[in-house]
């Protein structure tokens, strides 16, 4: 295995953090010009692949695709050494998770009935589930935080972070599952963490965080708080005094994506094995974006090495509570139909429309842009958006509800690789009403016995929404994921 060249490069701006800057997490002019600026890895490796098999370890068997290995190989770590750092770790985590659980590739089943019931019932067809609920910490946020574990642990091998920097505190904004995953793998780490959570935060989850040695900060909002959430205006204010974004959030820390694509990579290569042909969609719930920008990452590189098909419609999936990230593929789709003359036929739906009328305007836009919009045309409208964030994304007010609580940000941190994946894939975004959240967690688990929650199931209430929108077609192959377990 050679060592690939581990720089990053701004999706905004195109600034470099070029292989020895040691902390490349986020664009040094990131907040300042109103472009969105967010670190992103070129593209796979050259000469990289998606190993179909190997280590049951995802951080083992994917690592030569990972920006912690490139790291590693360059600085003069041996692949055995990384593979033995990644152990250790794994090894630390198993210790610290309640339940024992190390990193291990999750499972990937089919549910025949559920898929059937939706009108899955083509030869090939039917609906499958990546089940993230026995994950570290119950979801699928450790992944994230694993991966930037590795990352600072090689950096401070290597000697591209100095003791100092090591020893800073790492920090979080969350009250839910990436709290308790950060709070895991810091334990494991042996490192400090900082997490920023709302006054109302769940008691359970707080009294579970201070156990693992998270130091827990309420956050009320203050006065001279601007728009978006209180806690995460102090996770930016400890990180802008030193503090590390130990987050899932692409736009603060480009490398969180990294360790989330391992989800991806699993994903693609099981459901390859299957032999049953590509995948046509996925639905995937969206909270800050991370997860999904991470799956269609992986997706997208796994079709570039040859290890999938094509990739699938990418559906981001909402709540009818709160729907930020929709309201900004709306916005971006609009620019781009009615620049190429398409507004009167197939306009997308209005920026805060939540009905089913709504879906099909959406869709019918989406499938008018598969056959009209080319990747130069596509391409501009990211960049027009990219350079104008506001135009697109801005915290929703008033704040979200719903009993998908997991996926209440009021703003999408990482929007605008999500809305890539899906104007690339011919993918569209899908609000579900409060009672389909309900009703994919109830069906979800009944389906399968998962221990799925509301948040988890989320993205199979995308997918009924589009079922009962006629927008499924009965040879459809449909993923979902299953992020996080019922607590
Ligand atoms: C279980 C679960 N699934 C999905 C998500 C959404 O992930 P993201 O915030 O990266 O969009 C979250 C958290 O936000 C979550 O806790
Ligand atoms: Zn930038």
């Amino acid at each position: 295995m050679t060592a690939p060249d581990p720089s990053l490069v701004c999706t905004g701006c195109g600034f470099v953090a070029a292989a020895d800057q040691p902390l490349p997490f986020r664009c040094p002019i990131a907040g300042r010009d109103g472009r969105d600026h967010v670190l992103a890895r070129p593209g796979p490796p050259p000469d990289a692949a998606v190993p179909a098999d190997g280590d049951v370890q995802p951080f083992v068997r994917y690592r030569a695709l990972s920006h912690a290995w490139a790291v590693a190989r360059r600085r003069g770590l041996s692949d055995d050494a990384f593979v033995a750092l990644v152990r250790d770790l794994d090894a630390a985590v198993a210790a610290v998770d309640g339940e024992g659980r190390g990193f291990t590739i999750t499972p990937y089943r089919a549910a025949p009935a559920l898929g059937a019931a939706l009108g899955l019932t083509g030869d090939r067809a039917g609906l499958w589930i990546k089940d993230e609920t026995g994950n570290v910490a119950g979801s699928h946020k450790a992944r994230h935080l694993f991966g930037l574990a590795i990352y600072l642990a090689v950096a401070e091998r290597t000697g591209l972070i100095d003791a100092a920097t090591a020893a800073r505190p790492l920090a979080i904004a969350s009250c839910g599952n990436a709290a308790l995953a950060a709070a895991v793998v810091a334990r494991a780490a042996g490192r400090r963490l900082r997490v920023f959570v709302p006054p109302a935060a769940d008691p359970p989850v707080v009294t579970r965080l201070v156990a693992l040695g998270a130091e827990v900060e309420p956050c009320p909002r203050r006065d001279d708080d601007p728009p978006g959430d209180p806690c995460y205006h102090r996770f930016r204010a400890a990180v802008d005094a030193g503090a590390l974004p130990f987050c899932c959030q692409g736009s603060d820390n480009g490398l969180t994506i990294d360790g989330g694509m391992t989800l991806g990579l699993e994903l693609a290569t099981q459901d390859a094995a299957l032999g049953a042909g590509p995948l046509d969609r996925v639905a995937i719930q969206i909270g800050g974006g991370a997860l999904a920008s991470a799956t269609i990452q992986a997706l997208t590189w796994a079709h570039a090495v040859g290890a999938a098909a094509r990739p699938p419609a990418i559906h981001a999936v909402q709540t009818a509570g709160g729907f930020p990230l929709v309201r900004a593929w709306r916005r971006v789709a609009r620019g781009l139909v009615t620049r190429l003359g398409g507004a009167a036929a197939v306009a997308p739906a209005a920026d805060h429309a939540d009905d089913r009328a709504a879906l099909a305007a959406d869709a019918a836009a989406a499938r008018w842009l598969a056959t009209h919009a080319d990747a130069d045309a596509i391409a501009g409208a990211l960049d027009a958006a990219a350079r104008d964030r506001a135009s697109a994304m801005w915290p929703w007010q008033p704040a979200p509800t719903s009993a998908a609580s997991g996926i209440l940000d009021d703003e999408t941190y990482d929007w605008l690789a999500v809305v890539r994946g899906m104007l690339t894939t011919g993918g569209w975004p899908v609000v579900a009403a409060e009672a389909t959240i309900v009703a994919a967690r109830d069906r979800g688990h009944a389906a399968t016995g998962i221990a799925v929650s509301a948040t988890g199931a989320a993205g199979l209430a995308g997918v009924l929404e589009l079922a009962a929108a006629g927008q499924l077609a009965a040879t459809d192959r449909v993923a979902v994921l299953f992020t996080g377990v019922q607590r």
